[in-house]
């Protein structure tokens, strides 16, 4: 049994109300809520051992880098890698994906060289090769979506056949909620000698990710949407790929040593952290990556199915809703799209929180996506482990009454 009661008392902001109603937080795609191990960790730092990294002999100095580097060290661990120094403590999943466009893309790319993406990418993972473009002129291919939102992998087969530089794509789709089966797709593309770069924004705190499983070569994930916090992320990549990059941003921190016409960069993981990084952001993160641990991937991921398949069945039942995405729970992660007849997602979403739910209402960062799908916004419930069904049957009512209150 999954006690969630027990979970959710770990989370203060679930207790609170909004607009006189209690929380019903179902907006988890967009960011998690943080438990209060992980707050404290944050505050405990700054109350403690808060000092620059890596510059200073003073004790504090020490103390800081050293909760600095164990949580690079956890963050390994997480994703099942050998060496710490392959990961790179970034801001978010878009400074990851843009750290390989610029670092890797502008060194080894050619003019003309293809990329191919999916048509259910984030504009994270959309818009840096779009600038790389600019100067490369990337010839920049979409892998097509079939009618129930799965990757057509034929007609990915076929664009890897024609041996592109890159094939970056996203483990769950933040739209359609599609896991990718990474597994095929990483085989396949490595057999025709295609870098794959993975965006794990919306699989790593629900279904983790294992870098020794999937042998990716690049691996992009945001510490705000698995229970940290905001503000820190981070690029994983074969340290064989990262010794042959070039530092995406300069100053501070990455270099061994600098005269007035040159500079010598330093090692990795140092070379890609230019300046004073967000220090307290990655000792939350291990804090979160602790949390994560203690509840176990393996029990989020089927009770976050379990909730999954629970609002499917109770969405699909109401007049005019279409979910977008595959009508299967299991080939999901834990959020569910869906346009209501007739109703703007944004006025659903408005009075939804009248009732104290959050969804999200829009295109969610991926526009393409919605001109394809021939709709200009959708609304989406996202789940983390700490929701409940009771919390679904809110929004199911809520989505009744917003009907009653707009349908003409
Ligand atoms: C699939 C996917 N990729 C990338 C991102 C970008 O994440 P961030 O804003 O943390 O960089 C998101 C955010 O929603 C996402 O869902």
């Amino acid at each position: 049994m999954f006690d969630v009661q027990k979970f959710r008392k770990d989370f203060p902001i679930l207790s609170r109300e909004v607009r006189g109603r209690p929380l019903a937080y179902l907006d988890n795609a967009a960011t998690t809520q943080k438990p209060r191990s992980v707050i404290r960790s944050v505050s405990r730092f700054y109350q403690k051992c808060n000092a620059n990294i890596h510059r200073g002999i003073h004790s504090l100095s020490e103390e800081a880098t050293l909760a600095y580097e164990k949580a690079r060290k956890k963050t390994a661990q997480f994703i099942g890698a050998d060496d710490a120094r392959e990961i790179i403590f970034v801001r978010n999943t878009t400074e990851a994906i843009n750290l390989v466009a610029f670092s890797w893309g502008k060194r080894f790319f050619k003019d003309g060289d293809a990329v191919v993406l999916t048509e259910m990418e984030h504009h994270a993972n959309i818009i840096p090769w779009l600038i790389l473009s600019q100067e490369k002129h990337l010839n920049i291919k979409y892998a097509r979506i079939d009618s129930q939102g799965y990757l057509d992998l034929n007609h990915l087969w076929g664009l890897l056949d024609a041996h592109p530089s890159l094939l970056s794509l996203t483990h769950v789709s933040n739209v359609l909620g599609t896991i990718n089966p990474l597994g095929q797709i990483i085989k396949r593309a490595h057999e025709k000698g295609v870098l794959v770069l993975v965006d794990a924004a919306q699989s790593v705190g629900h279904l983790g990710f294992n870098v020794k499983k999937y042998r990716a070569d690049f691996l992009a994930f945001s510490g705000h949407k698995m229970l940290g916090p905001t503000g820190i992320g981070v690029l994983w990549a074969k340290r064989e790929h990262l010794e042959k990059m070039m530092p995406f941003l300069g100053g501070g921190g990455m270099i061994d040593e600098v005269y007035w016409q040159r500079f010598t960069p330093n090692r990795c993981p140092e070379k890609f952290e230019a300046g004073t990084p967000n220090i307290a952001g990655a000792v939350g993160l291990g804090a979160a990556i602790d949390y994560l641990d203690f509840v176990g991937l393996e029990r989020i991921y089927k009770y976050e199915e379990e909730l999954t398949s629970y609002a499917l069945q109770k969405l699909t039942r109401l007049d005019g809703l279409k979910i977008i995405g595959p009508e299967n729970s299991v080939d999901r992660g834990a959020l569910i799209s869906f346009s209501l007849a007739g109703i703007h997602p944004h006025d659903l979403a408005t009075i939804l929180d009248e009732q104290g739910i959050a969804i999200r209402s829009g295109h969610h960062c991926a526009m393409p996506l919605h001109q394809k799908l021939g709709i200009p916004a959708s609304a989406r419930a996202s789940f983390c482990f700490y929701n409940t069904k009771k919390e679904i049957d809110r929004l199911i009512e809520g989505i009744r009454k917003a009907r009653q209150l707009l349908d003409r």
